[in-house]
């Protein structure tokens, strides 16, 4: 799907306020360490099938917010839904048991071990107690083939002598293999030259149009407007503006990211209140 399809997609579904066909909503989510508020009543909707970006300049709260998103620690208030349905998490496994996969910066792959292996790591194959090690061979060929990822030379080769694209494709395609419903990304191309930039945003391009919900978190404007079907903005732990990329340029994303509101008067469909400093 290219963008541009999956922009008229994303501006034709509901509107985010009531939350309808969303896969994940926040509501009134406040995150505290000691005296530093981290997040204070943020509201995020994130649809099935797009591509939502989280924006926000150093020390706005897109870590904690996706951390919390992750299970990694709980919320001190407020609401997660999950298809509508309150959830409580308790840990990173609850989250995965729901289809949420988080692919941190440092990626979480093994150096040592090669690209299948890493693909089934904790998931392994097995036939009569022995690594089915052809069925999952075959899967992870057909998974990169899938998701168009064509450089990787052999996939028996250690994830250690992979570029950082090809360690992102990895990451990417085992998140696919584990059939998660929601892919988060923190800063997926922070590390990557140009070619390799645009590699990772045909990925997560070709992953929301699997119906995949991709929330991509970026502080790379030509990213977030290459990729995202949404925007969310977050300055100081608050969510300040949201809502289809299509009400936002640039200039006002900049605007809501260094000082939380914009006189330019877009991207405020998400209903959020711009910040009260
Ligand atoms: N584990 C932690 N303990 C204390 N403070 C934290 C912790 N993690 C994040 N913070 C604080 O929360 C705020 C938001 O941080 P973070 O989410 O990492 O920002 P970013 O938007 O750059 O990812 C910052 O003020 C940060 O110092
Ligand atoms: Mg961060």
């Amino acid at each position: 799907m290219s963008t541009s399809e999956s922009r008229a997609t994303g501006q034709s579904l509901p509107a985010a306020g009531n939350g309808a066909g969303t896969l994940l909503q926040l509501r009134q989510l406040s995150k505290s360490f000691g005296p530093v508020r981290a997040l204070t009543k943020i509201d995020l909707d994130v649809p099935p099938g797009l591509v939502t970006a989280l924006c926000g300049d150093n020390g706005a709260g897109k870590s904690v917010a996706i951390k919390t998103i992750s299970g990694l620690w709980p919320a001190d208030s407020g609401e997660m839904l999950w298809e509508g349905k309150p959830v409580r998490l308790h840990g990173p496994r609850d989250a995965e048991a729901l289809g949420i996969t988080t692919i941190y910066q440092d990626l979480a792959l093994c150096d040592n071990l090669d690209i299948v292996q890493n693909m089934f790591l904790g998931h392994e194959t097995r036939r009569r107690l022995v690594l089915d090690e052809e069925k999952m061979e075959l899967a992870a060929r057909e998974t990169l083939r899938d998701l168009h990822v064509t450089t990787v030379r052999s996939i028996r080769q250690p994830v250690a002598s992979l570029s950082g694209g090809q360690r992102q494709s990895v990451a990417v395609a085992k998140a696919v293999m584990s059939q998660a419903k929601l892919v988060i990304m923190d800063e997926p191309t922070a590390a990557l030259g140009v070619a390799q930039t645009t590699m990772v945003l045909n990925l997560i391009k070709r992953l929301s149009s699997r119906g995949v919900a991709v929330l991509v978190i970026s502080h790379n404007l030509n990213d977030v407007f290459e990729v995202a079907d949404r925007i969310a903005v977050l300055y100081l732990g608050r969510m300040v503006a949201s809502g289809p990329a299509s009400e936002f340029d640039r200039a006002t994303v900049v605007d809501y990211m260094t000082s939380g509101t914009s006189g330019r008067g877009a991207g405020n469909g998400g209903g959020s209140a711009p910040a009260e400093i």
